[in-house]
């Protein structure tokens, strides 16, 4: 458990996603569980807090996701770049990804989802919400968000704050094809 990670209420889960970083989907079902990266996530509901990820119907993911009715994103911070392209590069149905390298999570207060706290910055415990018709015809995912916890060197009362002193918790932000960019200089608008 990193002591770093504290609460984070739901009216600020939003928050943790509406920058758009790469996140890590956690998964599992009936002893099995594994981990897949995804670009494509962001908020769609405010209260309760829902969240929308695109999980392709091909991965092992979606399949313990379906099975379960629940998930986790784990959103990385900088350090965890090579690892990030790792998971999003191999399936959980030919290998435990965790056991291959060296990822440790625990349970969620929740759902029980593998969260995974060295390296990430905050997490998100999903419950699926069933959506048939979606489900079938296209890869996104609904979930609701039941808890959710972030690193306070990094995130706190609802804001992310990225500095010159915490640059391995910044965000990663996929380019394509391995490359990243990290959430870095924040800029404050003003009114006009
Ligand atoms: C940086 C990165 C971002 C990715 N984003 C997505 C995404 O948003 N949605 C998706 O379905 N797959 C995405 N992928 C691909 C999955 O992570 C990949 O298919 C993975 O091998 C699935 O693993 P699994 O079969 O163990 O679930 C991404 C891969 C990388 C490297």
């Amino acid at each position: 458990m990193n002591p770093h990670f504290q609460p984070v209420a739901p009216e600020h889960a939003s928050r943790l996603v509406n920058h758009g970083p790469t996140v890590l989907v956690t998964s599992a079902h009936q002893g099995r569980r594994n981990v897949m990266a995804a670009a494509w996530s962001m908020p769609v509901e405010f209260t309760p807090p829902r969240i929308a990820v695109v999980i392709d119907k091909k991965t092992f993911t979606r399949e313990l996701v379906s099975a379960s009715g629940a998930f986790a994103l784990c959103i990385p911070g900088a350090a965890l770049a090579d690892l990030t392209y790792a998971v999003g590069n191999c399936s959980g149905r030919d290998i435990d990804k965790f056991a291959r390298y060296g990822i440790e999570a625990r349970p969620g207060p929740a759902l029980g989802m593998p969260l995974i706290e060295a390296g990430c910055v905050a997490w998100l415990e999903c419950r699926l919400l069933p959506e048939p018709h979606t489900e079938e015809a296209y890869d996104t995912s609904f979930g609701e968000v039941l808890a959710a916890a972030a690193d306070s060197r990094v995130f706190a009362n609802g804001r992310w704050s990225f500095r010159d002193d915490n640059p391995l918790l910044h965000t990663l932000h996929h380019l394509g094809a391995g490359h990243f960019v990290v959430a870095s200089q924040t800029i404050r608008a003003r009114p006009l």
